[in-house]
């Protein structure tokens, strides 16, 4: 049903993606937004540009948003949502880990998920009932059931009292998993997951640009995706738990230990 889309987006995703590469060790801007932990640069602003021109003149009747619109997004109805580089941070620094995000929601749900990762070759995608891939190939879930064997990733959140409250539940949950992960990048973490390299991605203080299209991607090969209080996760929702079902009864129990409140769009 949205094979169109879904072509056009792999290949400007893709070419947005070559860019951004090119230009990890010739960027020009660097600017703070709220502060040094929260940056953008010359190539976020231009790899959002690029493929949001694109999809507009393809698809005129979409709304299209990405994080550096600088407005809120309110309409999901044939929407395109967009992180231009999602894991900036680790892109200023040189490292690979970063990605290219786009998702497209129809009637207020993912139906299309992107997420290239240049540095690797990788390009992961979804189509609603169509399965997810990896370069072409069909992805899936891991087949460990045991919470003891699980490889647990996280994105740590920018603000002090989002820190106090899950530095304990990392402490806990390091103790009860193989290992405790943070690779910077929300839209891998949940992709990674997809594929069976992690069993789980949670976090505090993300938000639905980050994670829309590993959501679908995710959804597509039976993950689950919760807020960290295990209500259902939305566009409104700051916190997230994407995981394998068989290990998900066993991270949330573990997680309803503490009393982790929903954090708040300010
Ligand atoms: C960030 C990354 C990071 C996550 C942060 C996000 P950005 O996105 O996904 O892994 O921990 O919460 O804001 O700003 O690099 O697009
Ligand atoms: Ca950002
Ligand atoms: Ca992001
Ligand atoms: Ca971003």
């Amino acid at each position: 049903m949205f094979k169109d889309r879904l072509s056009k987006a792999l290949e400007i995703v893709k070419v947005a993606g070559k860019i951004a590469q090119e230009r990890q060790q010739s960027i020009g801007l660097i600017e703070d937004k709220t502060g040094p932990m929260d940056v953008v640069t010359d190539i976020d602003r231009g790899t959002q540009d690029l493929i949001l021109k694109t999809l507009e003149k393809d698809f005129p009747e979409d709304i299209t948003w990405g994080e550096e619109s600088g407005y809120p997004l309110s309409d999901f109805s044939s929407t395109w949502v967009l992180d231009p580089i999602d894991g900036t941070t680790n892109y200023i620094h040189g490292l690979p880990l970063y990605s290219i995000s786009l998702a497209y929601y129809y009637q207020g749900v993912p139906v299309i998920g992107v997420i290239d990762s240049p540095s690797f070759g990788e390009t992961f995608y979804s189509e609603r009932g169509s399965g997810a891939y990896l370069n072409e190939n069909p992805i899936h879930l891991s087949e460990v059931k045991d919470l003891r064997r699980s490889l647990l990733s996280t994105g740590f959140p920018h603000e002090q009292n989002r820190c106090d409250i899950i530095i304990p539940v990392y402490h806990h949950l390091l103790c009860r998993s193989q290992a405790l992960r943070a690779i910077g990048s929300a839209a891998l973490g949940i992709a990674y997951v997809a594929c069976g390299r992690f069993e789980a991605y949670f976090q505090l203080g993300v938000s639905f640009y980050d994670v829309a299209a590993g959501v679908c991607m995710l959804e597509e090969v039976g993950g689950k995706v919760q807020q960290i209080n295990e209500k259902p996760w939305g566009t409104s929702s700051r916190s997230i738990v994407a995981l394998n079902p068989l290990i998900g009864q066993q991270l949330f129990d573990e997680l309803n230990r503490f009393q982790i409140p929903e954090p708040v769009y300010s």
